[in-house]
């Protein structure tokens, strides 16, 4: 069965003036499809990871401040300016690490101060329409990675991804998955490895279940496994989104990216990520300085509802790690000449035949 965008789930929808979410922590066992009309559900929806991703956080960032700023439409200009900040303050506090959520939010703070001279009511519709235009750049963004990628997919690789960088996480077609819709659509075919993610299953639950719906041949692994996969050469090549780069290249993904980045160094296989320059202000100098966001324990010491850890156990749950510079790119040997991460999905695939 070919991929068509039928087939690829709408994670965010605006729909006059409501907003729809599909509840992605009950996936892949429910669809659920919730409506939203206050701030509050919004954060709390980003929080939970009900949407989640990168570029969807944003996009549902931005929809949140405009369904916040809704019933403020009668304030003067100036409560109307300082309420919008307070709540694009709110709802950027929901998780700190990837840069979509605060750019989103940022954007529409420059456009209210731009239309200040404005009617309230005008520069109010002005932010909606600005919320639907994120939106639908993200789709064009997603399917212009996916055109510069699809080149890497070749007949017969195997490919690893980790977590969920999918139409699941985005407006569309997703970052890291987007090369390998276009190249199913173009009927290449291929086997993706997903990782199954720990701690919350994203690949488990997610990539598998986006995939699996399009007809692309897809095998889960649990995450200790892919090692084992590269050593026994089902692995051609790794790509992975992100969520935050630093100005040197450094990519904050999903925790476990930086050990598969590592495995990848080892076995001599290409290591991609596929992002948007135009997301990434690169205001961090390098990983260092990037926000890693903590969860809770229970995450880690719980499957579902059942406890897997002895009670009163000391737990570390970062969501994410960031991974150097120096371990992205097609060509291992020439890693000290640093592939910066403007040349990740460009960067020529590793010079081999694959190995199937
Ligand atoms: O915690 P999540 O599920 O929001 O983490 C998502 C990821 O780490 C993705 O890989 C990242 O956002 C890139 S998405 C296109």
């Amino acid at each position: 069965m070919k991929n068509t965008a039928l087939q690829r789930p709408q994670p965010v929808r605006w729909d006059h003036g409501t907003l729809y979410l599909l509840d992605q922590t009950r996936l892949p066992l429910e669809t659920v499809i919730d409506p939203y009309t206050t701030v509050e559900q919004v954060w709390d929806a980003i929080r939970r990871l009900k949407v989640r991703g990168a570029p969807a956080i944003g996009i549902a960032g931005a929809y949140g401040l405009v369904l916040a700023m809704r019933s403020q439409q009668h304030l003067t200009h100036e409560d109307f300016l300082a309420q919008l900040d307070t709540q694009a303050a709110y709802l950027d506090s929901a998780r700190p690490t990837a840069v979509n959520l605060h750019w989103a939010l940022q954007r529409l703070l420059r456009q209210a101060r731009q239309l200040h001279q404005q009617p309230v009511p005008e520069i109010y519709q002005a932010l909606e329409q600005t919320a639907i235009q994120i939106h639908a750049e993200d789709r064009q963004l997603c399917r212009r990675i996916g055109d510069h990628g699809r080149p890497l997919i070749k007949t017969g690789m195997g490919i690893l991804t980790h977590c969920n960088a999918g139409a699941l996480a985005t407006a569309e077609l997703g970052t890291a998955l987007a090369p390998l819709y276009l190249a199913h659509e173009a009927g290449v075919s291929f086997r993706v490895y997903a990782d199954e993610t720990r701690p919350l299953l994203q690949g488990a639950r997610l990539t598998t279940w986006e995939l699996q719906q399009a007809g692309i041949d897809v095998t889960l692994i649990c995450d200790n496994m892919a090692a084992t996969l590269m050593a026994q050469d089902c692995i051609d090549m790794v790509i992975v989104g992100t969520d935050r780069v630093a100005a040197n290249g450094d990519v904050a993904n999903k925790i476990g990216t930086l050990g598969v980045a590592i495995l990848a160094q080892y076995f001599q296989i290409p290591f991609y990520v596929a992002c948007p320059l135009l997301h990434h202000r690169l205001r961090h100098p390098s990983g260092e300085a990037i926000v890693i966001e903590e969860r809770a324990q229970d995450e880690v010491t719980h499957l579902g509802q059942r406890r897997t850890a002895p009670v009163g156990m000391a737990v570390r749950n970062p969501a994410f790690d960031v991974t150097p510079h120096t371990l992205v790119g097609a060509d291992h040997r020439a890693r000290n000449l640093a592939a910066s991460y403007g040349e990740t999905l460009r960067a020529g695939l590793w010079p081999r035949s694959s190995r199937r």
